[in-house]
């Protein structure tokens, strides 16, 4: 069955990369959750997903220029102001100690391609280690070189790689680059594709499935599982097609 991961938490319908939104995942029956991280100019591994904070909070400059202490004092509500009073930047290991009480799953997604934050593949894993959580993440990067060192570093952590545009002989790429899976962008996801990947056995997960037409046709397809911004809706559309 196609696994559900709420992206970015449940971003249609609250506050993006914050745990209001992944405790919403939760609440509708998400199998998983995605989120993005980033390091903070303390080193601190921080939930958010641009490399400013402009387009989420109430302030405004690089994640990277803030300390994380720095970080709490901007409101992350972003358009959700209506509903919710302040929601902060969480640190990944608030999402890890939370998980840890759950049965989600997590995709934990390096957001290292404008910047090469030095030490964030270490980080990440030694933070999943310490909660002993390598059974349940997936960790992900369009950066493909950092994803080949997580592969590096904890050869027993799923990596995927993750794209826009087709790739080129894609199982042998992923193959050379030894990843367990690939996330991509949902245009260029066919049957006879999924139905290659389920051959090679590497996990097609595409990204952002909003729309109902889409999740029925990703459904249909059978990929792996699907990141989306309406996990509720997912769920629904599931169900329905079971019966
Ligand atoms: O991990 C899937 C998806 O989140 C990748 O794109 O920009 O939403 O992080 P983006
Ligand atoms: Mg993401």
């Amino acid at each position: 069955m196609t696994k559900i991961f709420a992206h970015r938490g449940s971003a249609g319908t609250h506050p993006e990369n914050t745990m209001i939104a992944f405790y919403e995942a939760e609440r509708v029956g998400a199998d998983g959750i995605e989120l993005d991280v980033q390091l903070s100019k303390d080193g601190q591994i921080v939930v958010i997903h641009d490399e400013t904070i402009d387009r989420t909070t109430d302030g405004t400059g690089w994640v990277k220029d803030f300390t994380y202490r720095e970080l709490q004092q901007f409101n992350a509500v972003y358009k959700f102001a209506d509903q919710y009073d302040v929601c902060r930047i969480p640190l990944l290991e608030e999402v890890l100690a939370w998980i840890c009480s759950t049965t989600l799953l997590l995709n934990i997604e390096l957001k290292n391609s404008l910047i090469a934050y030095e030490t964030l593949e270490q980080k990440v894993i030694d933070m999943i280690r310490h909660y002993g959580l390598e059974d349940r993440i997936i960790l992900s990067s369009f950066n493909h070189n950092s994803m080949a060192l997580c592969r590096s570093l904890a050869p027993n952590i799923e990596t995927a790689l993750l794209y826009m545009e087709s790739l080129y002989d894609p199982w042998k790429y992923v193959r050379v680059m030894r990843a367990d899976g690939l996330h991509p962008y949902h245009r260029t996801v066919t049957e006879p594709f999924v139905r290659q990947a389920r051959h090679y056995q590497i996990a097609i997960r595409p990204f952002t499935i909003n729309q109902e037409p889409l999740m029925e046709k990703m459904f249909q397809y059978g990929v792996d599982a699907i990141f989306t911004d309406y996990p509720r809706n997912a769920k629904n559309i599931r169900e329905n097609k079971k019966t």
